[in-house]
């Protein structure tokens, strides 16, 4: 036992030796090198999750790198859903991203502004800024030479009447805040004195469209904060708390194995959350959505379902400065879902423009694992050219020195400098074309119950429960971007378990 006790003993501190250490070099970054503007101007648009990782393996020294985004931080969005209900605090998903940049090994400049369109031909970039201290809109040009576009996408509506007006979207924290606020809304309202039955029990009706990876982790969140919290603080209005979930496929999780579909299908019957599959909605109103249903003999009905809360999470369309650029290429006309790129990521039709992410159609479902591969890859590329680069230029000094110099260096020297260097050219000159190595899929569907679809040996291991949920928050918190991500999210997991979700409405 002693033993044991000096093992445990040793590696918790060894562990907190570590995450002190990690957290003194986070605080206290290296110098810089200052920015070279005679070098290739690199213009990187969007700080999620492709261009995060882009940044985080390229070597900033070879290029003058220039970030631009609307949003000064890296959110790490499958924890996302947990910020709706408060099982995680928004702040422990975001990164800042100065912090990021500061530990570059040299400057790198960000702009916080959106870029509103792109001139392929004169290789510029328009950007605005919309900053409220200003309290008017500036635009402003920069000049690239190369171009990454990784702005992600937006939500889809598919232009159903409604939408936009009425319900609410989950992609960005203020859409998570803006959830959190409107169920307490809906709760504290329903719970007014003298509400008629019907309000409240309109009140109480969270609906959810869109019956993939968000919409169902979403619900299952909803449940959980409502079970182990809402119906413990406001026990006079639980009875009428009700879930629905609407999906126009005949299942939810339409890329997730068969068996694991079943397993959340169940689970959410269990968890009384009410699923609607081959429900089409078509219209949305202030306080109703109207929906198609097709029937088993195939006859159509349409419903009108009343509900306090609307989440839409039906996935992604193009945002309009990548559809903007897309109608300067010719050779993007037939591209509809982004920008068409090829195996080197180089979008279609161009020659110094590259799209990782959600914006670009390489053959990949959208997800943040595709994007951070795409963004890694680039830098390895990158990374790459500018060694090719800097190759090339000796060999061509060396060159003209054979050429010119007697005396100087030895020719035969020089010659086989020249050899190495070219052979050493031919390695890196052979970069691979992009290719994804899927890990898995995971997804939380409630009552502390995961479901997991991950490449196993040659095959795919499908796994749904209470096991495959540790392992689903074992996984997302070694994803998180940075030790105080991780730190904080651990916190927040020990804080919502033994205090229960903080229902205040700010
Ligand atoms: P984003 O991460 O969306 O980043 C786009 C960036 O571009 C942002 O910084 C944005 O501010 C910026 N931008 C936008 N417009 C402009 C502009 N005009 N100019 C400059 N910058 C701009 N995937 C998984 O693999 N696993 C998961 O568990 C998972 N969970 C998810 C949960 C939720 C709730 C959501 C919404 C998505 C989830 N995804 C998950 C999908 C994943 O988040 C996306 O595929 C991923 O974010 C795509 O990365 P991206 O860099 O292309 O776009
Ligand atoms: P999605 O595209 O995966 O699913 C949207 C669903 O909405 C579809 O099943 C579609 O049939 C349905 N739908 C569309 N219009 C409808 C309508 N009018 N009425 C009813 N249903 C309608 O979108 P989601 O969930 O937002 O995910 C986007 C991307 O992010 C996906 O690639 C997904 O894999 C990824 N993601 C992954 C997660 C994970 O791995 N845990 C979590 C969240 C997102």
């Amino acid at each position: 036992f002693r033993w044991v006790w000096r093992a445990t003993y040793l590696s918790v501190a060894g562990l907190l030796g570590y995450t002190c250490y990690v957290i003194y070099l986070d605080r206290h970054p290296a110098e810089q090198k200052a920015r070279d503007p005679n070098k290739k101007t690199l213009v990187i648009l969007g700080t999620g999750w492709a261009s995060v990782s882009l940044l985080k393996k390229l070597d900033t020294e070879n290029y003058n790198v220039v970030v631009v985004s609307p949003r000064n931080y890296f959110l790490f969005t499958p924890l996302l859903p947990s910020c709706t209900t408060g099982t995680i605090e928004h702040r422990s998903i975001m990164e800042p991203i100065r912090s990021i940049l500061r530990h570059k090994r040299a400057s790198v400049q960000y702009y916080e502004a959106e870029a509103s369109s792109v001139d392929p031909d004169r290789k510029v970039v328009k950007i605005t800024d919309n900053s409220e201290v200003k309290g008017a809109t500036v635009e402003t040009e920069i000049p690239y030479d190369m171009l990454v576009v990784g702005v992600g996408a937006e939500n889809a509506t598919f232009g159903i009447p409604g939408v936009r007006e009425h319900s609410c979207f989950l992609k960005e924290i203020g859409d998570a805040q803006h959830i959190r606020k409107k169920i307490m809304d809906c709760v504290e309202t329903a719970a007014f004195k003298d509400q008629s039955n019907e309000e409240v029990n309109r009140l109480m009706h969270m609906v959810v469209v869109g019956g993939g990876p968000t919409g169902v982790e979403f619900a299952g969140e909803l449940q959980d904060f409502f079970e182990e919290d809402i119906k413990k603080l406001v026990p006079e209005i639980s009875p009428r708390f009700k879930v629905t979930l609407i999906e126009a496929l005949p299942n939810v999780l339409p890329s997730f194995s068969k068996q694991l579909i079943d397993y959340t299908e169940n689970t959410f019957r269990e968890e009384k959350i009410d699923i609607m599959t081959k429900t089409m909605v078509k219209n949305v109103t202030k306080d109703t959505v109207e929906a198609e249903i097709t029937k088993p003999d195939g006859s159509k009905e349409l419903i009108v379902i009343p509900y306090g809360l609307l989440v839409w999470a039906t996935g992604n369309a193009v945002r309009p400065v990548v559809r903007d650029l897309m109608a300067k290429i010719p050779a993007q006309k037939d591209s509809r879902r982004g920008l068409a790129v090829n195996p080197y990521l180089v979008v279609q039709g161009t020659r110094d423009i590259w799209a990782i992410g959600d914006c670009a159609v390489a053959g990949y479902a959208p997800t943040a694992q595709v994007a951070a591969q795409e963004g890694n890859f680039l830098a390895h590329l990158f990374n790459t050219m500018a060694r090719t680069e800097a190759q090339e230029a000796r060999i061509q000094e060396l060159s003209s020195n054979l050429n010119l110099v007697q005396g100087g260096t030895p020719p035969a020297e020089a010659a086989q400098e020249i050899e190495a260097l070219e052979r050493q050219l031919k390695k890196i000159r052979n970069v691979k074309p992009f290719r994804y190595t899927h890990q898995g899929s995971l997804a939380y569907i409630g009552s502390e119950k995961a479901v997991a679809d991950v490449s196993w040996w040659n095959g795919n291991l499908a796994t749904g429960g209470s096991l495959t949920y540790l392992f689903w928050r074992s996984a997302y918190l070694s994803m998180c971007f940075s030790t105080r991500n991780r730190v904080l999210v651990l916190l927040d997991w020990l804080k919502s378990k033994a205090f229960g979700r903080d229902i205040s409405r700010e």
